[in-house]
């Protein structure tokens, strides 16, 4: 095993958990289409030249160049394509008329000119928060050297101690002497970047992504296991949202326990009109929660292929209705939580459907496009008139 993890690394790693070669992002260095950019690159596009791909596989998560109208971006990670920052979507609704969901509702705009990516004109902010958004790239969350450590079973986090020996994102445990990367390198308590004044307050969750992470979710879904302080990072730009106060926080609870009627809901629900599901099977990567507070890799690593449904003690997260990247979606949220309906007549809506639900439903987007936002997942997987998927938690349809 040790072996092959060996050879794994020599073959494709670059960071391996922490700081991979200086040369690797501080050399001067070309674009991607041959254009010389020396030393003058933003952070972001340091990492797109690696990060980005035509058809991303892997570690890529941008489609680049920008695939045009109708055609959807292709990376299927569980952070989302950036290049839907870059994709409107324009549609006629009966009630509103004309209307637009714009690249920079997508996600968060990382600042990267010469991959096409710009500041976010409409949120100044980090909403309930002070980040500004035109300082928001890559290494706005991933410390870019790695320093950022798990050094045991119990989530302790530090940032310099025991050498990291490997990712910490798929399961390696810590030992004694040697210490893994915090899960994708995210940066925690006391992390700042030379161009902003923010200081991190929280550490990064302790997760575990299974290896092949980057795919169509057609016949099984990439489950993330999140364990515990999924919530709480977020809360490092987006801080008033840790209030429940009507109107100045967000207005739904995250970091909740479940409890057992909604757990519950979760386990029987198998789609709008269905609730003959059970715990064994009912696991959806639209719809992921946290592991309570687990802290143990190995044990979450083991969840990767799983499908089990959830615990009473297990709970809602930001990232239970939200990507970390990007989503087809405003407000990057995992599904549409616009129209009424994610299924119109047993068929995704698209804008190239006609009579099967344009309008908000299909949020300006053609049926292929629908789908791939799905990370291409069978209409047949919902119901003829699919909901919300609010409802596998609350199961009001
Ligand atoms: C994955 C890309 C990446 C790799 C690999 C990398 N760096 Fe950096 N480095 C950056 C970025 C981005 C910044 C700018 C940080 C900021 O603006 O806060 C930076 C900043 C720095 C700085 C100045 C800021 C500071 O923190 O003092 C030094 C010095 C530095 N890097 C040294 C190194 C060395 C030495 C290595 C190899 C061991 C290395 N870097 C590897 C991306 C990288
Ligand atoms: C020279 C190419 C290269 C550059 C530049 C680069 N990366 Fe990577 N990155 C990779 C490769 C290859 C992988 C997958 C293997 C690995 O994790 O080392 C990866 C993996 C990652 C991962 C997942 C790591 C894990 O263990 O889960 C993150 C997060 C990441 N990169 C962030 C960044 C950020 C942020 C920057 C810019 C500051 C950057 N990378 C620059 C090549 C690069
Ligand atoms: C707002 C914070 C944030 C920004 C900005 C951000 N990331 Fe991430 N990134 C995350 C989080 C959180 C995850 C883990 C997502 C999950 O597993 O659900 C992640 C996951 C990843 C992964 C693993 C694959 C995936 O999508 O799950 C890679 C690689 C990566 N990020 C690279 C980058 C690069 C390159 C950039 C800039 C172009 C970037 N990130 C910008 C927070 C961020
Ligand atoms: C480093 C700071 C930072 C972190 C960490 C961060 N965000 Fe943000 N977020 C921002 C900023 C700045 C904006 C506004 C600019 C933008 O949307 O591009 C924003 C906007 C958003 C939006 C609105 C998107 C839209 O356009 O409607 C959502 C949703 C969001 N963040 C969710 C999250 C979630 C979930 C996490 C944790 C996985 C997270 N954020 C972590 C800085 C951050
Ligand atoms: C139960 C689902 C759910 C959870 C949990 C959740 N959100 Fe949201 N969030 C949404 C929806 C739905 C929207 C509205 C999306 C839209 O613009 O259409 C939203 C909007 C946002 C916005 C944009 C608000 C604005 O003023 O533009 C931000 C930022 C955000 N969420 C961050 C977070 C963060 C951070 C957390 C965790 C502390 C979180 N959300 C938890 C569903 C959720
Ligand atoms: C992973 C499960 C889960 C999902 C998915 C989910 N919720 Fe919730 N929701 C909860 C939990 C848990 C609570 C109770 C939080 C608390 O009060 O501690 C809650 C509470 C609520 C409440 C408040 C009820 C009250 O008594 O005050 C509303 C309203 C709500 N959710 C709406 C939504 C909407 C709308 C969506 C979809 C955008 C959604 N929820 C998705 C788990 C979920």
């Amino acid at each position: 095993m040790v072996v092959v993890l060996g050879i794994y690394q020599a073959a494709e790693a670059f960071h391996a958990g922490w700081t991979g070669d200086c040369d690797g992002c501080h050399a001067p260095s070309s674009l991607a289409d041959g254009t010389r950019v020396g030393l003058s690159l933003t952070s972001s596009e340091m990492c797109l030249r690696c990060h980005s791909a035509a058809k991303p596989v892997d570690h890529q998560v941008a489609t680049n160049p920008i695939p045009p109208p109708g055609i959807p971006p292709v990376s299927l990670t569980p952070g989302g394509d950036f290049a839907y920052l870059q994709k409107m979507y324009y549609w006629t609704d009966q009630e509103e008329g004309g209307s637009v969901s714009p690249g920079e509702r997508h996600g968060h705009n990382i600042v990267a000119p010469a991959y096409g990516y710009a500041v976010d004109v409409t949120l100044a902010f980090a909403p309930g928060g002070s980040y500004p958004a035109t300082g928001l790239s890559c290494i706005s969350c991933h410390d870019p050297h790695g320093n950022y450590r798990l050094v045991d079973a119990s989530g302790t986090i530090v940032r310099s101690g025991n050498p990291i020996s490997d990712s910490g994102s798929y399961g390696t445990p810590p030992s004694a002497t040697e210490a893994v990367g915090t899960y994708r390198m995210l940066a925690g308590k006391g992390y700042g970047t030379k161009s902003v004044d923010h200081t991190f307050q929280y550490d990064p969750p302790i997760a575990v992504a299974p290896r092949n992470y980057n795919r169509p979710e057609v016949n099984v879904d990439t489950r993330v296991v999140y364990g515990k302080g999924a919530s709480e990072w977020c809360l490092n730009c987006h801080d008033g949202f840790a209030s429940r106060t009507r109107g100045s926080g967000h207005m739904h609870a995250a970091g909740a326990e479940l409890g057992g009627t909604i757990a519950g809901n979760y386990n029987r629900y198998v789609k709008t009109g269905d609730l003959g599901g059970n715990q064994s099977t009912a696991f959806t990567s639209l719809v992921p929660f946290q592991s309570g507070d687990m802290t143990g890799v190995q044990q979450l690593a083991a969840l990767t292929t799983s499908l089990e449904g959830p615990r009473p003690e297990d709970k809602v997260t930001c990232l239970t209705c939200h990507r970390a990247h990007a989503s087809a979606w405003n407000g990057m949220t995992r599904w549409n939580t616009k129209g009424s309906f994610l299924l119109v007549n047993s068929d995704y809506p698209g804008i190239d459907a006609p009579g099967k639900g344009g309008g908000r439903n299909a949020g300006g987007k053609t049926r292929a496009e629908y789908k791939k936002a799905m990370y291409d997942r069978d209409p047949s997987r919902f119901a003829a008139f699919q909901r919300s998927l609010c409802n596998k938690c609350h199961a009001k349809d």
